[in-house]
């Protein structure tokens, strides 16, 4: 298939297009480089061996520039990453959050029904089940109150399509709600690549083990949970990327409109990831336990049994793949691209 990939540049699109392409697909990149950079899609066309990424450079609010895209090429489907991602900016910035997501993807999801392709997955995230009724979370514990704003364009997002779907059956759209991808390619070559101080744990982890950071701030050790320590589950970016590709198969069997959790199924606290995160690397993480984290829950897991069963999709890596992959990508690229 030919692949429209919107914020292709970015952590997660950037390893999908290995994926993508290593399936036997094609793809165009539209992207703002507003967090990212192009240097990424250069490495992916090395990694896959080809002279480059097909590229344009836009904003998917431009609706002159995605008519242009959707004129000049054909697409069986898209893949939407195109979004701004950072939940304590989204509370600092309610606006420009609600209009680049939610607009962003209004035109995108116009510009494809005049062009006849109605086919679509779409990033979504397990912050929509807020803090969740049922764990492990399934598809059907019911959607929960997101705390920010970049939780709310997720959520109303999904009721878009939902209704788009219900609306004009001939849309496919699969809808992953994605839990905390981490990790990168085992090349080293691309990597999550954040600006600034990092509000993920992972990336902290990993500028404290570079020297960039003193020492990792634990948010609180007080919580319902094994060590007192927020659970969560890890995956890898890889089994992300490739849980794409499977969600793929919905499209072509015309499945109308699915759910998938797209997680491990396992969880590891804030110390567990610490502790693997020194074993693998050999090098040591200081910490100090500070007060919890506005927005935080204790515990947030899924089954991910549905996406096994329907696309054949399960993850493959474990917590010291994540940290050995998350940790080559840092020590090879101290300061990112
Ligand atoms: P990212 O910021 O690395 O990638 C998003 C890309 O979209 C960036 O390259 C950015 O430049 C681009 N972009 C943003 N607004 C755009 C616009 N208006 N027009 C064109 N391009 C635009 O983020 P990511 O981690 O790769 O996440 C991809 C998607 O997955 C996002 O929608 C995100 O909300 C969602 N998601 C991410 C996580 C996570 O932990 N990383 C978890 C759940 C869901
Ligand atoms: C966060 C977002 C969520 C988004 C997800 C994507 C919040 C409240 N939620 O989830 O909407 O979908 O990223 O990956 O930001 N931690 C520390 N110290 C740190 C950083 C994190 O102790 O410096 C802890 C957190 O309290 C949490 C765990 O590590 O228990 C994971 O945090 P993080 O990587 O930010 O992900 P989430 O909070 O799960």
């Amino acid at each position: 298939m030919n692949i429209l990939v919107t914020g292709g540049a970015g952590f997660i699109g950037s390893h999908t297009l290995i994926e993508l392409y290593k399936a036997g697909h094609t793809a165009l990149v539209v992207d703002n480089l507003y967090n990212a950079n192009p240097e990424a899609l250069r490495r992916v066309a090395e990694i896959i061996g080809i002279p480059e990424i097909p590229f344009v450079e836009a904003d998917i609010r431009d609706r002159q520039a995605l008519e242009a895209v959707f004129a000049n090429n054909r697409f069986d489907a898209c893949i939407h990453f195109a979004g701004l991602k950072a939940v304590g900016e989204s509370v600092e910035k309610p606006l420009e959050y609600y209009e680049n997501n939610l607009n962003g993807t209004f035109v995108l999801l116009d510009v494809m029904r005049r062009h006849n392709c109605k086919n679509i997955i779409f990033s979504s995230s397990a912050t929509v089940y807020g803090d969740p009724a049922i764990i492990p979370i399934t598809e059907e514990c019911p959607k929960g109150q997101c705390t920010n704003p970049y939780g709310q364009t997720k959520s109303m997002l999904e009721q878009v399509m939902m209704d788009l779907q219900k609306a004009d059956p001939d849309w496919n759209i699969v809808l992953l709600r994605y839990f905390n991808p981490i990790g990168a390619h085992p090349s080293g070559k691309i990597g999550e690549n954040p600006n600034g101080i990092p509000n993920n744990l992972m990336p902290y982890i990993t500028q404290v083990a570079i020297g960039k950071r003193e020492r990792l701030g634990v948010f609180g050790n007080d919580y319902p949970t094994h060590d007192g320590t927020g659970v969560r589950d890890y995956i890898h970016v890889m089994d992300l990327a490739s849980a794409h590709v499977a969600a793929l198969q919905a499209i072509t069997r015309k499945q109308g409109l699915t759910i998938y959790n797209i997680g491990t199924g396992q969880g590891y606290s804030v110390l567990d990831v610490v502790k693997a995160f020194i074993r693998v690397s050999k090098v040591d993480i200081p910490y100090v336990i500070m007060p919890r984290r506005a927005g935080d829950i204790a515990t947030c897991y899924c089954n991910p049994d549905k996406a096994e069963r329907e696309l054949g999709w399960k993850a493959q890596f474990g917590l010291d793949d994540m940290c050995r992959d998350a940790w080559n990508w840092q020590k090879n690229n101290p300061e990112g691209y």
